[in-house]
């Protein structure tokens, strides 16, 4: 395929207090953008599950944009603030698994801002057109001297000790926070791990099903 025939398949999630209001003001203004992008209305930015982004991307998806409203303006707190510090880490397992962080983007808008959501889904098709296809379309396996990021049976997961852990999706900023959700975890008979990312602590568990290793 010529790269001036490929047409990048970009899907958004979309805040429905900005993103998704500023993609229907985009519309009804017949503000010009790419048709191949698709969007998900979600209530906050911070709802979408760092697996959601990376599993997409693995499924054989040529991009991903997350909009969320602008700093300070989550309607429900600090929600576009976890959305970021899930960001970070996504990019990091996107990197370890061999898919270019361009093909990830966390972006602010506010309902009124069409133009910037306009021009925030063709700057990216753009990139992504530079890029070319996603090749990473098959699940990746985890084994010994291997990247630490890959596909298991469940999803996304992390290698800790040679045992494939599912991120929580959260992001704690402290020891104190993290030691009181990982008590949680072990009360509930779940193996749970605290892995130290960008300054922050994220929590990884696992769990046996009876009479099976979970992968
Ligand atoms: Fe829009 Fe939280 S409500 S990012």
């Amino acid at each position: 395929m010529k790269k001036t025939d490929f047409r990048p398949r970009l899907l958004c999630f979309m805040c429905q207090w900005c993103g998704y209001s500023a993609a229907d003001l985009a519309g009804t203004s017949r503000i010009q953008y790419p048709a191949s992008v698709r969007g998900i209305e979600v209530a906050c930015s911070g709802m979408v599950h760092p697996e959601w982004v990376v599993n997409a991307l693995l499924g054989g998806l040529d991009g991903v944009m997350i909009f969320g409203c602008h700093p300070g303006q989550c309607h429900y707190g600090s929600g576009n603030e976890l959305a970021l510090a899930r960001s970070e880490v996504i990019t990091e397992a996107l990197l370890d698994m061999g898919i270019e962080e361009e093909r990830f983007a966390l972006v602010w808008v506010a309902a009124s801002e069409a133009t910037r959501f306009a021009q925030a889904v063709s700057g990216m098709t753009e990139t992504l057109r530079k890029l070319g296809p996603n090749r990473v379309s098959a699940p990746v396996s985890i084994v010994p001297g291997q990247p630490l990021y890959g596909m298991g049976e469940h999803g996304f997961v992390r290698k800790v000790e040679e045992k494939n852990f599912y991120w929580d999706g959260n992001v704690y900023n402290d020891h104190v926070s993290a030691q009181r959700a990982i008590s949680r975890y072990l009360d509930s008979d779940f193996e749970a791990k605290l892995v130290p990312c960008k300054g922050k602590i994220l929590i990884y568990t696992r769990r046996e099903a009876p009479g099976r290793e979970r992968q």
